[in-house]
């Protein structure tokens, strides 16, 4: 691997070129000042690792589970809106490019392609990233249908009641190129963003979306669905322990990649508490910033079960497609087997709080 990008801020160099101001700055951005968007990555950097040695490490092995689905290594595609601006294939290059990983893809709710279609371009499992519309009852309908598509969860977003403000965004006044649709909800009327002078997206989510949404909700979205749930968003204990106690089966320890409250705390950061009150009892992700194989080790020795990436999978698209998105995944399982190499560890078990230092 030594033509083209060697690692995902590479990668992302090769997308900026490719991409319009309008995609790029939309994939790119965080809320307000951005604080939270480099605080996700410095904060990982500031976590030093004390590696063991004399571990024979000549097999290596990162292969997980989460919620009982197989992964080749502890990382799963985070949802992220509109994969069409940054390649025709979008969404469906995202899910055999995740196939080809052995990984699993989460299919947003605002995906210029329709579930059914995500979940039908390749073997990866997907899971289905909710938003909860005002209209009930289109909500509902959207959950059968990624239910009877054969999604293999829902990821319930917590941290959006609004959009974040995200300035570069207000300045381009983003929207969606011609002919690209929030796919999933065409059929309800609800597939184009308003044409504003402003954000389109934030004028969408205001409009559309329920800012009401609370932990009864949980409640309500398991009584209308047999599919797993996971609480995207967390970054406190005791959001963690009530998203259990009412019925979740998993959290997201996420700040939505630094793209709704800027200066919340790193993602990180927040995750030993999150583990702390619930880690023995539930499915515990992470997401946010991680760009190296390093950051997925640290995020496992910090509790989490597997992380999730964003924008380096956006990267990839823009870059070259299918191909872009598994030379993006190939890049992080090179770096993660190296890293479980030289940290003395062949599984993933072996990845324990004791590789971080005090
Ligand atoms: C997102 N994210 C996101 N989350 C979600 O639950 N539903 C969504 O539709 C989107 N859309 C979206 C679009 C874009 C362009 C980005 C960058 C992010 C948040 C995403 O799932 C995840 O939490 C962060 O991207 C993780 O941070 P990194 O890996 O991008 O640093
Ligand atoms: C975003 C929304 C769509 O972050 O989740 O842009």
């Amino acid at each position: 691997m030594t033509n083209g990008p060697l690692n995902l801020d590479e990668l992302r160099a090769s997308a900026e070129s490719k991409l319009d101001k309008n995609a790029f700055d939309y994939y790119a951005s965080g809320a307000h000042d951005e604080h939270t968007l480099r605080e996700n990555r410095a904060a990982f950097s500031r976590i030093a690792m004390r590696y063991r040695v004399l571990v024979d490490v000549s097999r290596r092995d990162a292969s997980t589970e989460v919620l009982g689905l197989p992964l080749s290594m502890p990382v799963i595609i985070a949802p992220t809106a509109f994969q069409k601006m940054a390649h025709p294939d979008g969404e469906l290059a995202t899910s055999r490019a995740a196939a080809s990983a052995g990984i699993a893809m989460i299919n947003s709710t605002l995906s210029n392609t329709p579930v059914e279609e995500v979940v039908k371009a390749g073997s990866a499992p997907i899971l289905f990233q909710l938003y909860v519309y005002k209209d009930r009852g289109e909500t509902k309908a959207l959950i059968e249908r990624a239910e009877a598509a054969g999604a293999r969860a829902l990821v319930l977003t917590v941290d959006a009641p609004l959009l974040g403000t995200r300035e570069r965004d207000r300045r381009n006044h983003f929207r969606l190129p011609e002919g690209l649709k929030v796919a999933n909800m065409t059929a309800a009327g609800m597939g184009d963003l308003p044409d504003v002078a402003d954000s389109g997206l934030a004028a969408y989510v205001a409009q559309m979306l329920d800012p009401s949404l609370s932990f009864a909700d949980l409640e309500w979205l398991k009584s209308i669905t047999k599919l797993p749930l996971l609480v995207k968003g967390v970054v406190r204990g005791d959001d963690a322990i009530r998203c259990v106690q009412h019925g979740a089966d998993g959290v997201v320890v996420s700040n939505h990649g630094g793209r709704q409250l800027d200066t919340s705390v790193a993602t990180i950061r927040a995750l030993p508490e999150v583990v702390d009150a619930v880690g023995d009892r539930t499915t515990v992700l992470v997401d946010g910033g991680v760009r190296r194989g390093t950051d997925v080790i640290k995020a496992l020795a910090l509790g989490a079960q597997a992380v999730l990436i964003g924008r380096p999978v956006l990267w990839g698209l823009a870059h070259a497609g299918q191909a872009g998105v598994e030379r993006a995944l190939a890049i992080l399982a090179e770096e993660i087997d190296l890293a479980m190499a030289l940290c003395g560890c062949p599984d993933v078990a072996s990845i324990t709080p004791d590789l971080i230092a005090p």
